[in-house]
């Protein structure tokens, strides 16, 4: 347990973010859920409170640097020292062509899930600074080591992983570590909705994994608990695949030669 320690999560009124916050409170952090999603945000915080956390929803667009920064402020402020922040808020665009893509929605789309991961990870770094103490954990994906045709949203997931990078370095002197997890499909608000449009075919995705498993927000969560718990106390900079082995099983299974026990 960690008496009095405070862990933000944007996104975390829905899906992978929520369950980031629970597994957090779970772990004896008091929790700051930043999102858009004022509902699904006081619920989450609710619901945390209700098992002896203390929890508050900050309304919160983190494609807005100057807003990060101000709620930033308002979370130490009401609840004190951020000593672990997640960055679990984001879009997750349906199919696309790079040539006939909506500019507008490709420009959105990188001010909310890159330049939103950018403003959260600078505001509260800033902070774990002078206290020479941090984790952050950003959320990546198989997209970030694959390329899938969601153009908007594929390389910028690539860019969030360089950016762990980049800051696990920068930050590293200050004993602050920086990781992300890169999730496979999980069954969340985005995914149900694009399942029920026929934009997703869960016979599919189920057939590529290794694992006959698809990961559930609270595997997410898991792991994203481990890497900020001081258990992962040497680890920064990496991004941990949590994706029943699709990353392996992609390459595999369209093997020019043969996957030899499906022959
Ligand atoms: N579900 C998946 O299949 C999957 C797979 C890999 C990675 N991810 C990533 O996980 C993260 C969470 O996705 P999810 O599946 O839980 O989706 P979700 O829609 O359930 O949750 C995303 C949350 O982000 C919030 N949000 C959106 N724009 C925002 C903004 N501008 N400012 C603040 N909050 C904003 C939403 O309101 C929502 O609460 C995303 O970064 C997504 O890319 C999801």
């Amino acid at each position: 347990m960690c008496a009095n320690k405070v862990a933000v999560v944007t996104g975390g009124s829905s899906g992978i973010g929520a369950a980031a916050a629970s597994r957090l409170a779970a772990d004896g952090y008091d929790i700051a859920v930043l999102d858009v999603n004022a509902k699904g945000g006081e619920e989450t915080a609710t619901a945390i409170a209700a098992t002896g956390r203390k929890a508050r929803f900050f309304a919160c667009d983190v494609a807005d640097a100057k807003a990060v920064e101000a709620v930033a402020d308002a979370v130490e402020r009401d609840l004190g020292p951020v000593h672990v922040c997640v960055t679990a808020a984001g879009l997750i665009p349906n199919t696309e062509s790079v040539l006939d893509m909506d500019m507008a929605y490709h420009e959105r789309m990188w001010q909310v899930n890159y330049h939103g991961t950018v403003h959260t990870c600078q505001s509260f770094a800033r902070r774990m600074i002078p206290r020479q103490h941090g984790a952050i954990v950003t959320i990546g994906s198989i997209n970030s080591r694959m390329p899938l045709p969601l153009p908007a949203y594929n390389p910028g997931k690539a860019a969030v992983e360089r950016l762990t990078q980049l800051l696990a370095v920068e930050l590293g002197r200050h004993s602050i570590r920086v990781n992300s997890v890169g999730p496979t499909y999980v069954m969340t608000p985005p995914l149900r909705q694009k399942v029920a449009d026929g934009q997703r075919d869960m016979g599919k995705i189920m057939g590529v994994h290794a694992l006959p498993y698809l990961p559930e927000p609270k595997d997410i969560a898991d792991a994203i608990a481990f890497l900020a718990s001081d258990q992962a106390r040497a680890i920064t900079g990496i991004l941990l695949p949590v994706d029943s082995g699709w990353l392996s099983a992609v390459p595999y299974r369209t093997y020019a030669g043969g996957v030899p026990w499906e022959e």
